[in-house]
């Protein structure tokens, strides 16, 4: 069985995210969606809340499963028998970072990343200007699933 693993602090989830997820879980008999913990930013939602919001849209998916783990990625890979990280490229911005886990993953571990490109009507969309928007106001009805337009509000009224 060919399993992958879409990776993110998906804080909170985009339709980016979902797009990426439903496009590999044609690709690969089963898909792990696992929210990780990214220690260069700070996070709006618990990871249970996020696990939670991506359950509900994935739903759909009857191969997608949605997990976490605290640590190395390439960690839970290994104890998980994953051997393919697939994550989203929107634009050159994301380019030499993505590359850099990459070959980082690859060195530690042997885990192969195969970089889908966004559709492009995603490709300006991310967790950060989500909330950047949320918070003032603006309307991203767009951008998030209707449970997670939900949770910005009730998290920004408890602001
Ligand atoms: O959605 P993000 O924040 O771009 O996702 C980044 C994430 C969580 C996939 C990355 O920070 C990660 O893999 N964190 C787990 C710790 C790890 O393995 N770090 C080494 C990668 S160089």
């Amino acid at each position: 069985m060919r399993s992958a693993i879409c990776p993110g602090s998906f804080d909170p989830m985009t339709y980016g995210h979902l797009d990426i997820v439903e496009r590999a879980s044609s690709h690969f008999d089963q898909v792990i969606v696992a929210v990780l913990e990214n220690r260069t930013k700070s996070s709006l939602f618990t990871v249970a809340e996020r696990i939670e919001m991506i359950r509900e849209n994935t739903k759909k998916f009857p191969n997608v499963i949605v997990d976490s783990w605290y640590g190395l990625l390439v960690d839970y890979c290994k104890a998980h028998g994953v051997d393919t990280i697939v994550k989203g490229l929107r634009a050159v911005s994301d380019f030499d970072y993505e590359l850099q886990m990459a070959q980082v993953n690859l060195q530690a571990a042997n885990i192969e990343t195969m970089f889908m490109a966004t559709a492009p009507v995603h490709s300006f969309l991310s967790s950060s200007l989500v909330k950047e928007l949320a918070h003032f106001g603006g309307d991203v009805s767009m951008m998030v699933p209707p449970n997670v337009l939900e949770a910005l509000r009730t998290s920004l009224k408890g602001e």
